[in-house]
């Protein structure tokens, strides 16, 4: 049969070993946290200590998502995220810088001082949209597997003097995966060879009807190079986003995802997160995928210094113990103790992961529980 330690288990439930010990005790359960105790055990004591563990090899089981979730009075809309995709050379990056030159803040402190994979522009309205930078698919892929789907909408670029590529393909088909609603780009409206009705029909095969078609995918033609339609853009943008109804509590404390993350040579190590819920302060402290750490400074992605992150913010955050992986969640605790405590643990088992193809004991006894 199965079986587990009492650390582990501890580790898995983010108690202290010491607490299930005592709990054994009372249970006539006499064991030290490195001894193993069996599965009808186990399930006493998480049920004891009110836990409803169901996320089985996940890195974060530790944090139990199951009783942990927002009370409806406490959410707030949230800006929408946005990831830009398609083919190689289709103008995504064009598109975003473009987007990113019609912030109405652009130019305050220095502009855009420096790049970081995820920014926030401020509409002519007021509203704030946040743009993911065109990560490969691969990213986006990896990203939505290890349950990090930040992505609110996708915006699909199509040249319009191409044509539907394979890349456009794999674009339309993961964004279908992940369930997210996606706009239609039509781009480089500018050009002579522009035929933005042969990519509408292209896009019919895929089972893809735009607006202009009589369909429910909304489409607009845009350039990078003269601006045109890139208002109309923002404005479906934001459309999408009140149909969407995206709310995030951000009274509390702040979980987030990692974008990217480097190790600077002045800095350190360094990542780009976009909160996800609550508000991320310099000084909490973090567990971030199997490295922990103590928020030491953030930046915005216009370089400055800000004292608080919001939900759909990326910042940059300093003050990390290692470089991250992006989809890693960063999750706010109560101490240092307990922050070393889960990242070790998550290291163990991504050690664990590594070493063995077969599910582990633990793994197994897990999906039990669940
Ligand atoms: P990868 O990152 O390599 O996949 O490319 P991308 O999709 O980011 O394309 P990028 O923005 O680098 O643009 C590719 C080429 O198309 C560049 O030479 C751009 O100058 C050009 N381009 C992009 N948008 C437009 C546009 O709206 N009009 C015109 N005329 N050219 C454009
Ligand atoms: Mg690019």
């Amino acid at each position: 049969p199965e079986a587990i330690t009492v650390q582990e288990l501890a580790n898995r439930m983010a108690e202290k070993g010491a607490d299930l010990v005592k709990s054994l005790f009372k249970m006539g359960v006499m064991v030290t946290v490195n001894q193993t105790i069996d599965q009808d055990t186990a399930e006493l004591l998480v049920e004891e200590f009110g836990h409803n563990i169901t996320r089985v090899s996940e890195s974060d089981v530790d944090i139990d998502h199951t009783v942990d979730v927002d009370d409806e009075a406490t959410l707030k809309v949230r800006p929408p995220v946005v990831t830009i995709m398609g083919h190689v050379d289709h103008g995504k990056t064009s598109l975003l810088d473009a987007l990113r030159g019609t912030d109405v803040v652009k130019g305050e402190a220095g502009g855009i001082t420096q790049h970081i994979g995820a920014y926030q522009i401020r509409a002519k309205g007021g509203d704030l949209v946040t743009f993911l930078d065109t990560p490969g698919h691969e990213a986006f892929t990896e990203m939505r597997m290890r349950g990090a789907n930040v992505t609110d909408i996708v915006i699909l670029v199509v040249a319009g003097d191409d044509g539907l590529m394979p890349q456009t393909i794999e674009a339309i088909n993961h964004t279908k995966a992940a369930g997210v609603p996606m706009i239609v780009a039509i781009t480089k409206s500018d050009k002579p060879e522009y035929k933005p009705q042969k990519i509408r029909e292209r896009l019919l095969e895929h089972e893809i009807v735009v607006e202009a078609m009589s369909g429910d995918v909304q489409d607009v033609e845009v350039s990078a190079k003269t601006g045109a339609g890139l208002d109309e853009l923002i404005e479906k943008i934001l459309l999408q986003a009140e149909l969407l109804e995206l709310r995030a509590n951000p009274d509390r404390a702040a979980e987030a995802t990692v974008v990217e993350a480097k190790l600077d040579k002045g800095k350190g190590p360094l990542a780009t997160v976009l909160i996800t819920r609550g508000t991320l302060k310099v000084g909490d402290i973090f567990v971030v995928g199997v490295h922990s750490g103590r928020v030491r400074a953030l930046h915005d992605d216009k370089g400055r210094q800000i004292k608080s992150a919001p939900p759909a913010l990326p910042v940059e955050v300093l003050g990390l113990s290692g470089v991250p992986m992006a989809g890693d969640t960063l999750t706010v605790v109560d101490n240092e103790a307990r922050a070393r405590e889960v990242a070790a643990f998550r290291a163990e088992q991504a050690t664990a992961k590594r070493t063995t193809s077969a599910p582990t004991n633990l793994e197994n006894m897990f999906s039990a529980l669940a």
